[in-house]
């Protein structure tokens, strides 16, 4: 059953390595594409994805991990329900949580880094899953918290509310609207589970019904792009990647990569904010729709932070910005332990993955804070905004270069069958 695809494999990869030794490296940029096209005709193959996730048919183990994340949900709705009944204190319930959000990052990351047959995709995937159940638990707890400070306040004005006669509609509002302790059901909990947003409300706005026609358009570019992404990875950015590894060559291959992986970044961001994000908003009826701003003509680095990926800003907001700055941090100590935060969570998500810390993720995102600085005080206009696109189109190349180049070194040269087929 799998022989075809890892013959196909095989194939390529022998192919590819033709292309190493023969690719004339004085071709700029995209032209590599088009040379390994007309050399060697189509490398893309879809199947070679599965091995991505998968490195036995009969084994899923970060489809597992996904399923055992159930647990730390649950925890957290029981913790949550027996704070509002006053069964425990608040101080247990902390606790109880620091000790559930502990878990969350810990476990999957040891499974990734004991279990042999998760491959690097798979526990990215699986990482990426528990890293977002993270924020959302913590989003959860926060909110909820608030609720109980508020009850008293909320109790006097609901009284209030009740005493005078309200419009029809308003009444009908009310109806539907849920009140703390009524949101800690398992529906809640998992309608904020899959709703493509990290920051927990009571009341989210919803929209009407589903509009057929918008959900089917999203669904056909989510399929159409995930496809483009595959065929442009495989057909421009692998070759480039395996011609990195030869010695003397990481320099040129960096300078190959800058368009490929700017292109595919691009595509990336369409597919996962606007596609994916809108297509599962549209099927829960959900309403708040700002997943994105408009990155694209910031002038400064911070300007693009705040608008690229709004989910996690919002969240870096309300849940760690905002209470540093209530506490008395200052804002430069706040921003930076924002971006301490950020880089730790980009560091975990590739470098346990991939079995290795580099601390490249970790730097880059750190690089942002004096970058700031430096765009804002030199840079203005259009130079400031050519600064932004010139950093995400040459940082992240070199980023991605370095930890293949790393992984290759640390996990592919002494065994004979992993540098064969490289
Ligand atoms: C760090 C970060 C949160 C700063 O955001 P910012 O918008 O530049 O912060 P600002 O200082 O402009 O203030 C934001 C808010 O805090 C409020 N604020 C600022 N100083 C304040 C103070 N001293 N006291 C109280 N509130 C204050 C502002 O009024 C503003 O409120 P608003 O949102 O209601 O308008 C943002 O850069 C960020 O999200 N960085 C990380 C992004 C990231 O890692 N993304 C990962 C994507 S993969």
């Amino acid at each position: 059953m799998l022989g075809e695809p890892y013959a196909v494999i095989m194939l390529h990869t022998a192919a590819c390595r033709q292309y190493v030794y023969s690719c004339p490296q004085k071709l700029p940029f995209g032209k590599h594409f088009w040379f390994v096209c007309r050399r060697y005709g189509i490398l893309v193959d879809p199947i070679q994805v599965v091995s991505l996730f998968l490195k036995d048919p009969y084994s899923w183990p970060a489809a597992c991990l996904v399923i055992v994340s159930n647990v730390f949900i649950f925890v957290a709705l029981y913790t949550e329900r027996k704070l509002a009944m006053g069964s425990i204190s608040e101080k247990v319930g902390l606790l109880i949580y620091i000790f559930n959000l502990t878990v969350i990052l810990c476990f999957p990351m040891v499974v990734v880094l004991k279990l042999p047959s998760i491959t690097p995709v798979g526990g990215a995937f699986a990482l990426g899953v528990y890293t977002i159940l993270f924020l959302k638990l913590y989003s959860y707890k926060d909110v909820n918290r608030w609720c109980r400070e508020r009850t008293q306040v909320k109790a006097r004005s609901l009284s209030r509310s009740l005493s005078c006669p309200s419009s029809p509609s308003v009444s009908s509002r009310m109806q539907s609207h849920v009140s703390y302790p009524g949101n800690l059901s398992l529906r809640d909990m998992y309608y904020f589970v899959f709703a493509p947003t990290l920051c927990y409300e009571l009341n989210f706005p919803r929209s009407e019904s589903i509009r057929m026609g918008f959900l089917l358009r999203r669904l056909f570019e989510m399929l159409l792009l995930t496809q483009l992404l595959v065929g442009l990875t495989q057909q421009w950015m692998v070759p480039i990647i395996r011609s990195s590894m030869k010695p003397l060559q990481v320099c040129s291959s960096a300078l190959s990569s800058f368009v490929p992986n700017h292109l595919i970044w691009l595509i990336f961001f369409y597919c996962f904010f606007h596609s994916s994000m809108n297509f599962v908003a549209e099927l829960l009826r959900f309403g708040d729709r700002e997943f994105y701003r408009d990155w694209w003509n910031s002038e400064t680095i911070t300007y693009f932070w705040q608008n690229w990926n709004i989910p996690v800003h919002k969240w870096c907001l309300r849940h760690f910005y905002k209470p540093l700055l209530r506490i008395g941090a200052g804002k430069l100590l706040s921003q930076s332990a924002v971006f301490f935060a950020s880089a730790f969570f980009h560091e975990y998500l590739v470098s346990v993955p991939l079995r290795m810390f580099r601390l490249w993720a970790f730097m880059g995102m750190m690089a942002q804070l004096p970058l700031a600085w430096f765009v804002a005080r030199f840079l203005r206009g259009n130079y400031g905004n050519a600064a932004v696109w010139l950093s995400l189109i040459i940082g992240q190349p070199i980023a991605v270069l370095m930890y293949v180049h790393d992984y290759y070194v640390t996990h592919c040269q002494d065994d004979p069958t992993i540098s064969e087929a490289l």
